[in-house]
């Protein structure tokens, strides 16, 4: 009895002792607070992420959120704040659903690491998932809300607020640009669903931000309040974290100050299949790889080039925007590319190579490229790694 009171009590001291459960298949990067990307492997098995292997980022405990008393509350607002119930979200705007990539700022944080260490949660290339996302835009709610020409002439930033709180009591929050909040091709959804169900906990349960195109961290999990402002937020991770610098960079000289937030990310594609260090049998006289490729701001991936010598020479994957075999997504118009695509090249394999160095590379409508190597893209804490993902392979002779 004494060991069990023992267990309830550091249970009640434990702030993660009520997050719920999570598939056992993800590689976890820290449990608590939990963080956790799926295997590269499987990664593009499917166009829409299912929603047990996407990734999780949860920078503090997932909270218990009541749909029936929760409550959205918008700020800034010339008639004052304004409170929305789930069932207000649900019931008073149209419905809309985007599919949509979502993206960490750290995806890709292990290839900086290898070249010279940073400071992060130690991503491989799987902090990024594509799901379809159902709400209402946060353009409807502002919209309803008295957002008009007059508020428009100040108003130049929104602030997010998660109901998560650390232990002093501050809860995550970030900002968008108001443009992008309001615009109707902006396509910002406060979602209540993910792939056509309530979203899970670890998502953000029971309303999420969701803005694509932008960094994952601008998307805020279990929003309760909504503000707009002349400024952007002042908090922690609007103002100090995800932000890029340059590789001379370090911690004794960096200034947050200099640099602008994350929003809008830079094209980026990665090889699933094969994985680093397979190995593959010379008889098989034909090679496939497989990946994801996308970009951020609704640009779209135009173009994936794969190398299997190091990047001598170059074929040009096929794109696609659905699974194999089922009807592909209709094209999005231009700048609403919010949905990554997956790309597939199969080749013959190199005569005589015993190893092979193979190489992606993404470009985009924009015809943005990704740089090729990852030195003069390091940055102290990690982000925005994007240079061409390469992966080892050797082949054996059986
Ligand atoms: N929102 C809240 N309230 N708390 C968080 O910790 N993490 C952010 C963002 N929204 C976070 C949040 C970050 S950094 C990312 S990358 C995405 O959520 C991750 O979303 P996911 O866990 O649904 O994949």
């Amino acid at each position: 009895a004494e060991d069990l009171k023992k267990r309830e009590d550091a249970k009640s001291l434990d702030p993660y002792s009520s997050d719920p459960e999570r598939h056992p298949v993800l590689h976890v990067k820290c449990k608590k607070p939990f963080n956790a990307e799926p295997p590269p492997e499987i990664l593009t098995d499917s166009y829409i992420t299912p929603r047990v292997l996407f990734f999780k980022r949860n920078h503090l405990p997932v909270p218990q959120v009541d749909p029936a008393s929760y409550r959205l509350n918008v700020e800034g607002l010339p008639g004052g704040a304004l409170s929305l119930s789930l069932e207000d979200l649900k019931t008073r705007f149209p419905k809309h659903t985007i599919t949509a990539t979502l993206q960490c700022a750290g995806n890709r944080r292990s290839d900086m690491n290898k070249v010279k260490q940073v400071n992060g949660l130690n991503w491989g290339i799987s902090a990024i998932g594509n799901a379809k996302w159902s709400g209402v835009r946060l353009r409807d709610v502002l919209l309803a809300s008295g957002f008009g020409p007059e508020l428009a002439k100040w108003a130049r930033h929104v602030h997010f607020e998660g109901l998560d709180k650390d232990v002093t009591g501050t809860a995550y929050g970030t900002s968008i640009p108001i443009n992008k909040a309001i615009s109707e091709e902006g396509d910002v959804l406060l979602a209540y669903e993910m792939n056509g169900e309530d979203i899970p906990s670890d998502h953000g349960f029971p309303v999420r931000v969701v803005v694509p195109g932008v960094v994952g961290a601008r998307n805020v999990k279990w929003l309760g309040r909504i503000v707009i402002s002349t400024e952007e937020s002042s908090s922690h991770w609007q103002q100090h974290d995800y932000k890029g610098f340059s590789p001379g960079t370090d911690w004794k000289n960096v200034d947050p100050k200099s640099a602008p937030a994350i929003q809008e990310l830079p094209v980026q594609s990665a090889i699933t299949v094969p994985a680093d260090g397979a190995v593959i049998d010379r008889s098989d006289e034909t090679l496939t790889v497989k990946g994801y490729a996308w970009s951020g701001g609704g640009r779209e991936v135009v173009r994936v080039d794969v190398s299997l010598d190091g990047g001598k020479t170059w074929q040009v994957a096929q794109l696609r925007s659905g699974d194999e075999g089922q009807p592909a997504e209709p094209s999005p118009p231009p700048g609403q590319a919010w949905a990554w695509k997956l790309w597939e090249l199969t080749a013959p394999l190199p005569p005589e190579a015993e190893e092979l160095e193979i190489i992606c590379k993404a470009v985009d409508n924009s015809y943005n490229v990704q740089p090729d190597t990852v030195l003069p893209i390091w940055n102290l804490r990690g982000l925005l790694s994007n240079a061409w993902h390469r992966v080892k392979v050797k082949v054996t002779e059986d």
